[in-house]
């Protein structure tokens, strides 16, 4: 290994490896159950991996058209239009990008110019604050409410300063396990025209909300949907989080900008995944599917938890559960993870980490996204604690 003599100034200089990284190191070496990072434990469909294998041995190898191949995105339109009753433009209104990671990063460094003000509600998902400070930003942190993780609308409207120009929503959130009620998106939606700004709504668990709610997307909002970009995952959606495929959704003129950045970041996205994905979504089952899927797993995690001393906190979406410790122990969340991936083999991710001032509120985040065997394993040790 050699260090370079060149000083190189950070852009990120307060920005340390990811926790999720942190902790599944730490399980791996400790040889405990990894329930920190969020990604399945269970194998993907296999006629879609058989799907992607056709096109990959019948030559659709090459470069795919920059904004997706047509197959995919006319699917994602009828999707989108089944789901929502309404048309989307599979041309000009959709972008396929690698990963709801790209599409959020592109979004942010296409909409956000240097001195600009971002309104983030915390606990956030990791990526958000550094897109936005790499793109000359301000990230701005409002804190959700607890103990339902709500969004406190007056502050909301005193933070809205005039150089306030995107506010962020995350519906359902990571890690709160909160999701956004559509009086939720008219009270968004008012300050929003009110103070000309632009939403851009991480949607990656849109499968993933739990009846008796359901999902509330800004597509399906007549005010929001013009003046915003909602973001999805399939790797969140068909268990294939390593495959890093995904696509935004919002009206042409904004898809067209944030498609000027895609081509430089990402350019195109894998041909062969397209292709494949583009035939599973005829079955809408294979998404529809999904929420009473999870539902199932989140139910028996609680079950299984019921004799533990953790203390659940609601989770209508996601497939993250949050339980509060502080009756087990008053140690710092971190110092908590640390000690029970240590002495009691379970990980799980301390949700300080999701905050701008670090608040800590004595929760850990579970993801429960894993087969039966390894919840029953998981919850036994937990309920040693
Ligand atoms: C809220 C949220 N947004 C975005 C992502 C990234 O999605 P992808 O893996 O498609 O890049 C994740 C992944 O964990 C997430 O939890």
């Amino acid at each position: 290994m050699i260090s370079s003599p060149i000083t190189i100034e950070s852009k990120l200089p307060n920005i340390g490896t990811t926790i999720f990284t942190v902790m599944s190191a730490m399980a791996a070496e400790h040889d405990a159950i990894n329930l920190s990072q969020g990604y399945p434990d269970f194998p993907i469909s296999e006629q879609l991996i058989e799907l992607v294998n056709y096109y990959m041995t019948n030559g659709y190898n090459q470069y795919a058209p920059m904004t997706g191949v047509p197959e995919l995105r006319s699917q994602i339109a009828n999707k989108l239009g089944s789901g929502l009753d309404l048309d989307f433009d599979p041309d000009r209104e959709i972008l396929v990008v690698a990963g709801a990671t790209e599409g959020l990063y592109s979004a942010l460094t296409a909409f956000v110019h240097p001195g600009d003000e971002v309104i983030i509600f915390d606990p956030a998902y990791d990526l958000y604050a550094p897109s936005v400070v790499l793109a000359g930003g301000i990230p701005v942190h409002l804190e959700l409410e607890l103990p339902k993780f709500t969004i406190n609308w007056e502050q909301l409207e005193s933070a809205v300063s005039s150089r306030t120009r995107i506010i962020v929503i995350n519906n359902p959130n990571n890690p709160a396990g909160s999701i956004l009620s559509r009086k939720d998106l008219d009270l968004l939606s008012e300050i929003v025209e009110k103070h000309d700004l632009l939403v851009i709504s991480d949607e990656v668990y849109e499968h993933m909300v739990y009846q008796p709610q359901v999902h509330q997307s800004i597509l399906g909002h007549p005010n929001l949907r013009e003046r915003g970009i909602a973001i999805y995952s399939f790797g969140k959606t068909f268990h294939a989080t390593g495959w890093k495929i995904g696509y935004c959704v919002g009206p042409q003129n904004l898809i067209s900008e944030l498609t000027r950045v895609h081509q430089f970041v990402a350019f195109s996205i894998n041909t062969p995944i397209q292709m494949a994905l583009a035939d599973y979504l005829k079955v809408p089952d294979h998404y529809l599917s999904l929420a009473d899927f999870f539902k199932e797993k989140r139910d028996l995690f609680l079950r299984l938890m019921k004799n533990s001393r953790f203390e659940p906190l609601s989770c209508d979406g996601t497939y993250f559960q949050l339980m509060r410790y502080d009756k087990i122990r008053d140690l710092p969340d971190f110092q908590m993870a640390t000690w029970m991936t240590k002495e009691h083999g379970v990980a799980s991710i301390p949700t300080s980490v999701f905050y701008n001032k670090g608040t800590d509120n004595k929760i850990l985040r579970f993801c429960f996204a894993k087969n039966t065997e390894t919840l029953t394993r998981a919850t036994e040790k937990l309920c040693q604690i």
